[in-house]
């Protein structure tokens, strides 16, 4: 899979070690930032990552700051973009089978480094389910659409 990856400071060390796991797992990986633990803001490096993924320049999108919060609802007011932050095993691969998630947004603070790399390996391995959840997903496209989200630029 082609997958683009971003932080902000607070990440920085946890996105160099998912890199590192996503090529050793094969993956291309588009690196965007942040360079140095630097203070930055982290919308802009979510929604440089959201935006390749709505535009299907990448199949999927890891996006890493303190919480995962802030991440997440930033990526999230981009078209075609289904952000949410993980913090188990659970979480990972449900929200791969029912939600179709396709930015994984992850803690540096709370979560332990193994934790990670399972999480990160299970949301990348697990399909999803389609059927009665690609009608509840492609609702939530519409709702975009309805609110004016779209995907001119
Ligand atoms: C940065 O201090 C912090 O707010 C950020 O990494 C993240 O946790 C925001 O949700």
């Amino acid at each position: 899979m082609r997958i683009a990856v971003g932080s902000d400071h607070r990440g920085y060390q946890i996105r160099a070690k998912v890199i590192d796991l996503l090529h050793r797992l094969g993956h291309e990986v588009v690196d965007l930032g942040t360079d140095s633990p630097e203070p930055v803001d982290y919308p802009d490096f979510a929604v440089a990552v959201a935006r390749m993924v709505s535009k299907k320049e990448v199949d999927r999108g890891i996006l890493v700051c303190g919480t995962g919060l802030g991440m997440c609802i930033a990526a999230n007011k981009l078209p075609n973009v289904r952000a949410a932050p993980c913090h188990d095993d659970l979480t990972a691969e449900m929200s791969r089978r029912h939600n179709d998630l396709n930015v994984l947004c992850l803690s540096a603070d709370m979560l332990g480094e193994r934790l990670i790399d399972r999480m990160v390996e299970l949301w990348l391995n697990t399909p999803f389910e389609g059927g009665r959840h690609a009608r509840r997903v492609e609702r939530i496209s519409q709702i975009e659409h309805e609110s004016g989200i779209c995907d001119c630029e």
